[in-house]
């Protein structure tokens, strides 16, 4: 689609001014389907439409990063058959959206402990993050088997070691330095963090790179996400002053 499409489209979104990165927390499959009297599965499943949906709307809107939690470190804690359900679901659902992926020119990426995934589903995310590496117009980044703890940790781990052995020194440690560290280098922090269901929380997602994100909880779980909600979370946030310590006389100068 033409710019002016786009404009068309989505008259009240400012398109020179959108977010690079925006990250979900997905939560509320599980009460969603629970609400009508289905499994929490059912959720799941139902899920992936939005998923769809969100995915399409901010790569038509020209966003590069969006980042998706559908795994945290702590869902393996889950009854064992819903674990192994969102495994496969997550085998089915790359297999089967490679092929639009490529069609809307998105590349997959993924974040977070994927040593730690079954087989299956290693092999299935490699293969669509493979298949899809030359997509340039938007990066979609799943975070699989993620903490914040965990890749803080790691990151520790890494530059202790560089340390170590004298490739990297106590005093050169700064900001710029640590994000080199952490999965998401190279990437910019998101200027948007959206989490649904009602919960107000973070669940160990992101947690250095949100340091200066807006923050938008939606009372809806997340099978009832579509591009609409999308985009009137960018709305509001084209209306947001985001400081970083200043005044607000100081930003209009
Ligand atoms: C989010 O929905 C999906 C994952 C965490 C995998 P939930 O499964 O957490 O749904 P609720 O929060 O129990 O309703
Ligand atoms: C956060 O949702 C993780 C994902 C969306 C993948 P949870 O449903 O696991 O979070 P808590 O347990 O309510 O904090
Ligand atoms: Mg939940």
């Amino acid at each position: 689609m033409h710019q002016n499409d786009i404009q068309l489209k989505y008259p009240d979104v400012r398109l020179d001014d959108l977010p690079q990165h925006v990250a979900i927390i997905m939560d509320g499959n599980g009460r969603w389907a629970k609400k009508q009297g289905k499994p929490r599965v059912f959720g799941h499943k139902n899920g992936v439409k939005s998923v769809r949906a969100v995915s399409e709307c901010a790569a038509e809107l020209g966003i590069k990063y969006l980042t998706l939690y559908a795994f945290s470190t702590e869902n393996w804690r889950r009854p064992k058959y819903e674990v192994n359900m969102l495994m496969s679901l997550l085998v089915q659902t790359i297999h089967q959206e490679v092929t639009t992926l490529n069609k809307n020119n998105i590349r997959l990426q993924a974040i977070g402990n994927l040593d730690g995934l079954p087989e299956k589903t290693r092999k299935a995310l490699l293969e669509g993050i493979e298949k899809t590496k030359d997509n340039t117009r938007m990066t979609l980044i799943l975070a699989l088997n993620y903490s914040a703890r965990w890749e803080l940790t790691q990151a520790v781990q890494n530059i202790s070691r560089d340390t170590l052995e004298g490739t990297l020194t106590p005093d050169a440690i700064n900001d710029a330095v640590f994000e080199n560290y952490l999965s998401t280098k190279g990437i910019p922090d998101p200027e948007i963090l959206i989490r649904t269901s009602g919960e107000h929380r973070i669940s160990n997602f992101l947690l250095w790179q949100i340091a200066y994100t807006e923050l938008f909880f939606l009372p809806i779980f997340w099978p009832e996400f579509g591009a609409n909600h999308f985009i009137q979370v960018i709305k509001e946030f084209q209306n947001r002053e985001r400081r970083y310590g200043m005044t607000s006389e100081q930003l209009k100068k």
